[in-house]
């Protein structure tokens, strides 16, 4: 099915920003492993498997609407040097993709594209529950530091 231009650019556009997370997570979640962080790095492995879930989802509606996914585009990744300065970077990259995502709600309002909007809706819903993870994570180090933190929810629940 033809789709409208505007919304096939904005799918890309967003596919990419979902590209570029799944990468900057994966990484964070390796670099966290290595500095003997596994209950951390589980959290970043499991939001970049959230993150290739809606690139999926992105590139299956392009599909759709027989328009070409473009895999080959990445954002600047923003690492970050350390476990404070991940958390806070996924803070950032959450809070851009939630207004993206708004802005494409929009679009898709506006040419009554309820089956994207629908889509789009869903992933807006995961970003904010991601960005709540991180937000809560920033105010427990601010209360306890991030040394007792990390102690504390830096390795995987015992149980
Ligand atoms: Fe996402
Ligand atoms: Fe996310």
């Amino acid at each position: 099915m033809q789709g409208d231009a505007e919304i096939g650019e904005f799918l890309n556009e967003h596919l990419t920003a979902e590209l570029t997370a799944i990468n900057q997570y994966f990484l964070n979640a390796k670099m966290l492993q290595n500095w003997g962080l596994p209950g951390l790095a589980k959290q970043f492995r499991d939001l970049s498997f959230d993150e290739m879930r809606d690139a999926e989802e992105l590139m299956d509606r392009i599909l759709y609407y027989e328009g070409h996914p473009n895999l080959q585009r990445l954002d600047p990744i923003s690492i970050g040097e350390t476990p404070l300065e991940m958390i806070q970077l996924g803070l950032e990259l959450e809070l851009e993709a939630i207004a993206r995502l708004k802005r494409g709600v929009e679009l898709t309002v506006a040419r009554s594209d309820h089956g994207t909007r629908e889509l789009l809706a869903g992933m807006l819903v995961e970003e904010e529950e991601h960005a709540d993870r991180f937000e809560s994570q920033l105010e427990a180090i601010g209360h306890i530091g991030i040394e007792n933190y990390l102690a504390r929810y830096g390795f995987p629940e015992s149980t």
